[in-house]
């Protein structure tokens, strides 16, 4: 389907054919089961998109290419690590197609898989050698712990303010995508003003992503998304395109009758998606999204055009139309 192509991407495709070889590669060394859980993780696919994000951000200055990728590979390991509690956390029975790794080991492998490959990370960017970088990544994950703890705190508070759920996708996966293109910058030894932009873009650019995933969690099947759809709700987690729902006259106070019931029940919940679905809350979190992406498009306009400049705007409106 045209809206989730990449070929935007052909000016790094060499270099991410040759980072998943590298992943796979490093992964197969490691330990048993360990290995054997990461590997079925990866082969059942992922976007990619941070590694994608510090290799562009790298090509805008002079990349060193085996810590451009030892940091991108660092920064995919912190991301599925992550991906591996929040799935324990969220309760969510599949993952890329595939059923969870505490649906199939229990929740306990799934806290030692996470952690290790936590650890896995550090241990990468110890190899690297570069403090900066250590910094900023130990930085990212401390950050996500706090926005994922954020998500508890303000469960089922559907009163939340914008600013309260901007604090919080902002902590969760707007970090890692801004560390993602601080690093790309850093390992290319860009100057300080380029590597702040790059930054803020990786930032705006996460933003719009996380707001599209929450759209999508009322709007795409799970076929198409590889996990559960209509479980932010579920799990009580407040997102921007119920909130818009909430605020919609068309909506009537529906909504609000609903929610308000004792017990949520399965057919309550489908009735919820389905009122936030047809309400204007849609286009207007998409719109939200939009202008986020315009504004990391503005960030960029301190560089030269490049065809690596073109893939990272481009990357703005991908995160946005896709549809996984
Ligand atoms: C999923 O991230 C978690 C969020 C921050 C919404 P991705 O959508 O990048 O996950 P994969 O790696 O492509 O599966
Ligand atoms: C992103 O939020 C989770 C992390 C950044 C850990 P979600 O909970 O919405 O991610 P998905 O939808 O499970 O991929
Ligand atoms: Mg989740
Ligand atoms: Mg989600």
């Amino acid at each position: 389907m045209s809206v989730t192509r990449t070929d935007f991407l052909a000016p790094v495709q060499v270099e991410l054919d040759d980072f998943e070889r590298r992943l796979h590669a490093v992964v197969r060394a490691d330990m048993g089961p360990l290995a054997d859980a990461m590997q079925q993780i990866l082969d059942a696919g992922g976007k990619r998109i941070r590694p994608a994000l510090v290799i562009l951000a790298a090509h805008l200055g002079q990349p060193r290419i085996e810590d451009v990728f030892s940091t991108a590979m660092a920064i995919e390991f912190i991301h599925n690590a992550t991906l591996i509690h929040d799935d324990l956390i969220d309760h969510a029975p599949t993952r890329r197609g595939l059923p969870t790794i505490h649906e199939v080991l229990g929740p306990g492998p799934a806290v030692i898989i996470g952690d290790y490959y936590f650890a896995k990370a550090a241990n990468l960017m110890a190899q690297v050698g570069d403090p900066n970088i250590d910094v900023r990544l130990s930085q990212a994950v401390m950050t996500i712990c706090y926005g994922e703890m954020l998500q508890f705190t303000t469960q089922r508070k559907y009163e939340q303010t914008e600013e309260e759920y901007y604090a919080k996708i902002g902590r969760k996966t707007a970090v890692l995508m801004a560390t993602s293109t601080f690093c790309g910058a850093v390992t290319s030894d860009q100057p300080k003003e380029a590597v702040a932009a790059l930054e803020r873009y990786g930032h705006l650019l996460g933003m719009a992503f996380q707001i599209a995933d929450d759209v999508l969690d009322y709007l795409a099947t799970e076929a198409e998304v590889g996990k559960p759809v209509g479980n932010d709700l579920k799990e009580g987690t407040v997102t921007l395109p119920l909130m818009l729902a909430l605020q919609d006259p068309g909506v009537d106070g529906r909504l609000r009758r609903v929610l308000d019931r004792p017990v949520l029940r399965d057919a309550d919940y489908a009735e919820v998606v389905s009122i936030v679905r047809h309400s204007r809350a849609i286009d207007e979190s998409y719109e939200v999204a939009r202008r986020f992406g315009e504004q990391a498009r503005a960030a960029l306009e301190v560089f030269p055009p490049s065809s690596y400049k073109d893939a990272l705007e481009e990357l703005t409106h991908y995160v946005v139309r896709r549809r996984n």
